[in-house]
């Protein structure tokens, strides 16, 4: 058996927009998300958060599902534009009602709510006012963060203020593949910083309300060369290493914007919103680091190739290499190594932050027999992904945690409802949720704290 630590956290996580449904509920006014589903053409199948999970109303049964898989912790998001449906402005009590329900359910089975405050629905009031390229945007979330904190900071030990900011200003508005379909690097570069602005003022927010853990969730990503002997490929994967990781690592633990990055980022942009105390906002100390990870990347230097689009603003001459080995339902290349080679870079880079794993999980082509859903590619995944983990724990990586993505097949953004990620089956239809053998594989994970010694092999 492969022991974890007895501290050792289990636990799920989902999104607000991603499973909650009842977006006119209780004084919801719309986030990005609910305009950018709504255009034609922007989400696989025309899909919409709309019913989701149904889980705005289902809460109460989705916690009996977490309690029965054992969980620990529990990751969600809250809604911004529930509980400030102007982004600013009034707090809409009602809408935090629904997390003070969550919370207090959450609790009586003894699971650890940790809320993430900002998982990219974004109000759209504050959209059509600049959205994440406008610093008051900042300020305003900082100002949300206190109103949930007055209401739940008396049961909620541990705050994380944004998911994968990364996604937010480079899918969001320099390639428009997320909400709110922006495509101008000017606004991706100014988003990078005001999120960031955002996370250490909500951290200054939280704080001085007295919240006893404050982090952040990034999603960084391995970034290795086609050619591990080239020096053009090893350029290439600094290039992207820096607009990946550096960017926003390098703010938030206090080592400011890299070098590099400012020089790459100037040379297309001027960073007018560049704020002379701001990098000392940002570096607000945390107690956790969250990583969602889920594949690696192969880039190479090749001169002539066009602009990478914009999730990387700005990058030519680079390519991105297609996956060689096996991959999810979404394309992505499976390989644990890349998950340890993260935890140890940056327990190395910067020792002294308690890292999660706050997200990690795959998309498969779920086939349903019955009442049962045989996903033994799915548990290969997070056994593969797990060994991962516990060889870096054994290594000296502080990690403290793991949680899955996702406790329920779910809205999953640009793809709507056709990829799933669930350790629970949902079927839209009559929103039945039926745990696959995932879920049942990880519930006896759980209850053992170890993996079987037996590595599980991905099915033939
Ligand atoms: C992450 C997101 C999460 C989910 C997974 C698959 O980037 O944080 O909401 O969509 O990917």
């Amino acid at each position: 058996m492969i022991k974890f630590p007895d501290t050792f956290v289990w636990g799920a996580s989902t999104a607000s927009y991603q499973i909650e449904g009842s977006v006119e509920a209780d004084g919801r006014a719309p986030s990005i998300w609910d305009t950018f589903s709504r255009t034609p053409g922007a989400v696989v199948g025309g899909h919409t958060g709309d019913d989701a999970c149904d889980h705005y109303r289902r809460y109460r049964d989705d916690v009996a599902l977490m309690a029965g898989l054992g969980l620990h912790a529990y990751r969600f998001s809250i809604a911004w534009p529930r509980v400030r449906p102007g982004g600013d402005g009034p707090t809409n009590e009602r809408g935090l009602d629904f997390y003070d329900r969550l919370v207090d359910e959450l609790c009586q089975y003894g699971i650890t709510p940790m809320p993430t405050l900002y998982h990219w629905d974004l109000p759209q009031a504050l959209e059509d006012r600049g959205g994440w390229a406008n610093r008051r945007t900042a300020e305003a979330f900082a100002e949300y963060a206190t109103a949930v904190h007055d209401r739940l900071g008396d049961r909620v030990q541990s705050w994380t203020t944004l998911n994968e900011p990364w996604c937010s200003a480079y899918l969001g508005y320099g390639n428009g593949v997320h909400a709110p379909g922006r495509r101008d690097p000017a606004a991706a570069f100014a988003a990078v910083h005001h999120l960031l602005l955002a996370h250490g003022l909500g951290t200054q927010a939280l704080r001085a309300a007295g919240a006893r853990s404050v982090g952040l969730v990034v999603n960084p990503v391995a970034v290795r060369p086609a050619d591990p002997a080239s020096a053009a490929d090893a350029d290439a994967v600094r290039l992207i290493d820096g607009l990946h990781n550096r960017i926003f690592l390098g703010p938030v633990l206090g080592d400011g914007y890299p070098a590099d990055v400012l020089e790459h980022l100037t040379r297309l942009v001027d960073p007018t919103w560049l704020g002379e105390s701001d990098e000392k906002i940002i570096a607000a100390p945390i107690d956790l680091l969250g990583i969602n990870y889920y594949n690696p990347v192969y880039v190479a230097s090749r001169p002539g190739a066009p602009e990478v689009d914009g999730r990387y603003p700005g990058v030519r001459d680079v390519e991105f290499r297609d996956p060689t080995g096996p991959t999810t339902a979404m394309g992505w290349e499976i390989d644990p190594t890349g998950l340890g080679e993260l935890l140890r870079r940056l327990h190395r880079d910067h020792p002294g932050t308690p890292l999660w794993v706050t997200e990690n999980g795959a998309a498969f082509d779920d086939r349903i027999t019955g009442d049962h859903i045989p996903d033994d590619d799915r548990v290969s995944y997070l056994d593969g992904h797990l060994r991962a983990v516990h060889a870096a724990l054994s290594d000296g990586v502080d990690v403290r945690g793991y949680l899955a993505w996702s406790l329920l097949d779910n809205f999953e953004w640009a793809e709507g409802y056709h990829k799933r990620f669930g350790l629970v089956h949902v079927d839209y239809r009559t929103q039945r949720r039926t745990l696959k053998d995932s879920a049942l594989w990880f519930r006896s994970v759980i209850a053992r704290n170890a993996l079987p010694s037996q590595v599980t092999d991905p099915p033939a």
